[in-house]
């Protein structure tokens, strides 16, 4: 079974009108921060492209979900004044997280998703989860006849290796042949040095770990939660 690569928002839409599985990577950090919060026992993960539309559905949400949600997200990979938290994965932590809903945006992942919404299936994928996202989206796609394509985000536009290592990863895994080693491309790229710089070395290296998580995210109404 064969699996296409695509890049940034753009390669996201395109895949979602020809109504493909689409696997969204956001290695540094974004895919693996939705990853982490559903793993951790939050309830879902709301995607926002922009801060003001985070700050409205949080609104939104607390009228009806009762309270419980959190405001997360970054710009630049700092946490955004006002907000609750960051896009650091260590931070949502079980206590954190537990029962609540989380509202995030990001500077690309989240407007990423936004252009991959129209797809019949939208799945978060990262390296903690790249056996169990590309197990599901070849299921899925046998069960359904779907293509998939897994989009590689890219930052600002621009290429990144991290995430396009780890849509390598996944298509093989998808492709059932041997995937490339992710590791030093991961902790070399250019994403991973500026977070290093901000402080979060610790998350770079959480983000390069490959397969130690069973949680998969797909949207669901506009919110990720496990599949
Ligand atoms: C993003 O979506 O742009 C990233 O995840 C950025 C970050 O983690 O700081």
């Amino acid at each position: 079974m064969i699996a296409r690569l695509a890049f940034s928002s753009e390669g996201a839409l395109r895949a979602a009108m020809k109504g493909h599985t689409v696997i969204v990577i956001d290695t540094l950090r974004a895919s693996t921060t939705v990853t982490t919060i559903l793993e951790n026992g939050g309830v879902g993960v709301a995607p926002a492209a922009t801060v003001e539309e985070a700050r409205s559905k949080a609104r939104e949400l607390s009228g009806a979900f009762g309270g419980d949600v959190i405001l997360a997200g970054e710009r630049g990979g700092l946490r955004i004044p006002g907000f609750n938290f960051g896009n650091s994965p260590l931070e949502f932590t079980r206590e954190v997280v537990e029962g609540k809903i989380v509202v995030l945006t990001t500077t690309n992942f989240t407007k990423v998703v936004q252009q991959a919404m129209r797809a019949p299936l939208v799945i978060a994928g990262c390296l903690r989860n790249a056996e169990a996202v590309a197990s599901l989206a070849r299921r899925e796609s046998l069960r359904s006849g779907r293509k998939v394509t897994v989009v590689h985000s890219g930052r600002r536009g621009e290429f990144s290796p991290e995430d396009y290592v780890t849509a390598c990863v996944i298509k093989c895994l998808i492709e059932g042949v041997e995937p490339p080693s992710h590791e030093e491309c991961v902790l070399n790229s250019p994403s991973a040095k500026n977070l290093a710089e901000l402080g979060f070395w610790e998350d770079v290296k959480y983000c390069s770990q490959l397969n130690v998580s069973v949680t998969v995210p797909i949207l669901r109404n506009g919110i990720f939660v496990k599949s």
